[in-house]
């Protein structure tokens, strides 16, 4: 059985960004492969947290992965922190990654622009997310398409990895649904939706309650022209909506278009507000039973458990592979 990994920052609640261009991956695929999904806490610290959010973030991340549908049964989900060859793994690709190549990383462009301090984890943070992946031997790894450029990175380097050192990690190809590959901001749907975006308005979290998701889709930017069609240059507002409804009503958007033909952008948007709560109240429904439960505690000290196992194994044959501490007899 083929190995996936993917992981999501617990740097917020989570959006419906988040939930589909990555979530919707894991419970699609999760019978077929051998999964684990990790709360990849040690990114977020590479901007600043506030740490009694961060920890509140962290288990309410892996609440909502279960509450999702991941079956832990049959995936793996873990705290980073939790499991040090993480971070071991990181130090060593880092020594085995260019500056140049960092320099090169579109996220650490954006952001870090304008700030006055940025932190060298936000620089090297790729490194550490090349760790988290060639750990695992994953083949597979389900993201949205903001990062591609670092599953680029992983591949490269894993394969001097295994050129310069020892043949011992897989080569990962990334995998991004067809159309939730990126979910825009409700406020400019030029910029992705993400879940540090300081105006609330432009994005819907997976916990906000029927009230805020409707008014927020009410407020969505859309375009004067008023017809409900797909045109992402020159209606990315509501070929965003349209894209959004697609997905999460299971109907395609040619129907869609022809189900909201005369129609008004006011309609439309009630019914997508509808659409969404449906979607995402069952999810709430499992987080509020599992936040404070035992049930969650169990499955992440399980997930730890497991996924030490198997990444201090990795660690020890890469410290092998560069030379470091003694050869055990
Ligand atoms: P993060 O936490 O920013 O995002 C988590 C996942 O959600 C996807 N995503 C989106 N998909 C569609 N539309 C959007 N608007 C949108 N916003 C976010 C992301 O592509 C991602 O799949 N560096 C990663 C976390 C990470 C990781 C890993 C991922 C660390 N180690 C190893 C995969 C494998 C990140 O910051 O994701």
């Amino acid at each position: 059985m083929k190995t996936i990994f993917s992981g999501i920052q617990p740097s917020g609640t989570i959006t419906l960004g988040n939930y589909i261009g990555a979530i919707m991956q894991f419970t699609e695929l999760q019978h077929e492969y051998n999964c684990y999904f990790c709360v990849v806490d040690q990114h977020a610290i590479t901007v600043q947290q506030d740490r009694l959010q961060l920890r509140k973030n962290i288990k309410s991340l892996a609440a909502l992965y279960l509450a999702s549908g991941i079956d832990p049964d049959h995936s793996t989900i873990f705290i980073q922190s939790e499991v040090p060859a993480h971070a071991q793994a990181g130090w060593m690709l880092q020594c085995v990654t260019y500056m140049g190549e960092l320099e090169r990383m579109t996220q650490f462009k954006d952001k870090s622009e304008g700030k006055e301090t940025v932190s060298s984890g936000l620089f090297t943070y790729p490194a550490l997310m090349v760790g988290d992946i060639l750990l695992y031997k994953t083949d597979v790894v389900p993201v949205g398409d903001d990062q591609k450029q670092h599953i680029e990175l992983t591949r490269d380097i894993a394969e001097r990895f295994n050129k310069k050192y020892n043949d011992i990690f897989t080569i990962p190809e990334i995998r991004i649904s067809k159309n939730g590959a990126r979910i825009m901001s409700l406020q400019d749907p030029l910029k992705k939706m993400s879940k540090s975006d300081e105006n609330q308005k432009a994005t819907i979290t997976i916990l906000d309650d029927p009230k805020q998701i409707e008014k927020k889709i009410k407020s969505a930017v859309t375009d004067s022209e008023g017809i409900v069609r797909y045109d992402k240059d020159n209606k990315p507002g509501v070929s965003n909506l349209l894209n959004i409804y697609s997905i999460l009503g299971k109907i395609s958007i040619e129907e869609l278009e022809a189900k909201y033909e005369g129609k008004g952008y006011g309609e439309f948007k009630s019914d997508l507000a509808e659409v969404v709560v449906n979607a995402i109240k069952p999810i709430q429904d499992r987080y509020y039973e599992l936040i404070d439960s035992k049930e969650l505690d169990d499955i992440l000290d399980q997930g730890a458990d497991k996924a030490n196992t198997v990444a201090y194994k990795m660690v020890k044959k890469m410290e092998n592979a560069m030379g470091l501490g003694r050869k055990r007899k």
